[in-house]
């Protein structure tokens, strides 16, 4: 981080969503407090519709709605902004789409991810349910570097909860997302103090 008159350049993130939203939501509320490393220049959604996209109203914060991951002139043209926007790190919260290789190689060791699991275990979708119906005593969450094989990437930071006897589905969904809340920044204040 570089120091200019006084005050420190904060690190610009982009966050690349599909829905709801409520990861980027948390990380823009970090972002706000005092003694944060980054700020969110830029949100990317594949949805227009995504209910995250509220979450940026009326702040100066850049959005681009495409699914860039449709056809490499349009993956050039986010990598573009990416730049233009001097953005070192990219969050995917609830990005629905798998990344195209050349773009993970143009930000390596640059992306990150959060996956509603004790990864490696329960990659992929609907992993609450097949934590429940394995009875499972254990879950949580992990941060990983995105590479091109499906949250396989190095682990960054991993949370664990108990899962309670006879737990609903929806419950350990709710009690994981508030785990995700706390964990996905302070994963991003790790990567970023080792840049
Ligand atoms: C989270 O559970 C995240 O781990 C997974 O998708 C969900 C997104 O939720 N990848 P939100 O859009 O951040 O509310």
């Amino acid at each position: 981080m570089k120091k200019l008159n006084g005050n420190f350049d904060k690190f610009n993130l982009a966050v690349f969503i599909s829905g709801r939203g409520s990861n980027l939501k948390s990380i823009l509320d970090h972002s706000f407090k005092k003694n944060s490393l980054y700020q969110v220049k830029l949100v990317v959604s594949n949805k227009k519709n995504a209910k995250g996209l509220l979450a940026i109203r009326n702040k100066n914060i850049k959005k681009l709605v495409v699914d860039f991951t449709k056809s490499k002139s349009l993956g050039n043209k986010v990598l573009v902004k990416l730049k233009e926007e001097k953005i070192k790190l990219i969050c995917l919260a609830g990005f629905m789409k798998i990344l195209p290789n050349y773009f993970i190689k143009s930000y390596k060791g640059k992306i990150i991810n959060i996956h509603p699991s004790l990864l490696p275990k329960y990659k992929g979708l609907n992993t609450h349910k097949r934590v429940a119906l394995n009875n499972e005593k254990f879950t949580g969450c992990t941060v990983h570097y995105v590479n091109k094989k499906l949250d396989a990437g190095k682990i960054i930071l991993q949370k664990k909860i108990k899962v309670k006897k006879n737990e609903s589905v929806r419950s350990i969904q709710k009690r994981v997302l508030k785990l995700e809340h706390k964990t996905y920044y302070k994963a991003i204040k790790k990567v970023l103090s080792s840049f």
